[in-house]
């Protein structure tokens, strides 16, 4: 059943024109901001977004993208990783998700065939049991609350489904690399390899694969199959 038919997405609100707002709106946290100052240059001023889709189409044996998965984008920025992922799950259907409306806005006026939701992963997610894939790519470091961005995913991940974490950089460099940062994205670090099981088992997942390496950060792990944890933080 594709993710469109599902019930359980209601009452969308609209802050982004023809973006699914389902979630409680984040009005606090400074990273949205942050992000839309920096939404109209993001890719100007970034990484290169051809070799990323080169390195991606690299990396396709080992991310595990099937035909037919429901995929949830997470953290989509621009939506520059957007149709890749939807060539790669289609007939499967993606949404792309950001908390960002200046970032969502950019990723909306490339008429991916996606959709679009304007969502806090650290807020309640409005719905569960959604997705085969939510595939983050970029993003968990800035996440505000990470115990509470796993259970948001955990909750929107069907039993058995899988949460991708990428990064084409290893730990050591993500970490320096926030640092050197301004407000308020310094402190953006991502976990050490000690405290991922705890963080994942607080979410009702458990690791599958780690890959820590000079340039890449490559992480997938299972929610239980015993149903999505409760919504509680
Ligand atoms: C470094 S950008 C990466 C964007 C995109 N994945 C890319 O590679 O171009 C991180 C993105 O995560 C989003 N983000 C940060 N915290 C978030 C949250 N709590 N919920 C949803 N999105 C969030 C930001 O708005 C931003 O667009």
């Amino acid at each position: 059943m594709s993710i469109t038919n599902r019930a359980s997405i209601t009452q969308p609100h609209f802050r982004v024109p023809g973006a699914r707002s389902p979630g409680p709106p984040s009005h606090s946290d400074p990273r949205i901001a942050f992000f839309n100052h920096h939404a109209p240059t993001w890719e100007k001023d970034g990484e290169d977004t051809a070799q990323v889709l080169q390195r991606l189409e690299s990396l396709r044996p080992r991310l595990g993208l099937q035909p037919g998965q429901d995929l949830l984008e997470l953290g989509c920025g621009t939506g520059r990783l957007t149709q890749w992922l939807a060539d790669s799950v289609r007939p499967g259907r993606v949404i792309a998700a950001d908390f960002s409306p200046e970032m969502l806005a950019q990723a909306q006026a490339r008429n991916v065939d996606a959709e679009f939701w304007l969502m806090d992963i650290c807020a309640a997610p409005p719905a569960r049991e959604l997705f085969d894939v939510v595939f983050c790519f970029n993003a968990f470091p800035h996440f505000r609350d990470k115990p509470q961005a796993l259970r948001g995913v955990s909750q929107l991940l069907k039993p058995g489904g899988r949460l991708i974490i990428l990064h084409l950089a290893g730990s050591a460099h993500l970490n320096h690399f926030h640092s050197q940062l301004a407000h308020p994205v310094c402190h953006d670090l991502m976990p050490t390899r000690e405290e991922w099981p705890g963080l994942l088992g607080g979410a009702q997942m458990e690791l599958q694969s780690f890959t820590d390496e000079v340039e890449l950060f490559l992480l997938s792990a299972l929610a239980r199959k015993t149903g999505a944890c409760a919504d509680s933080a």
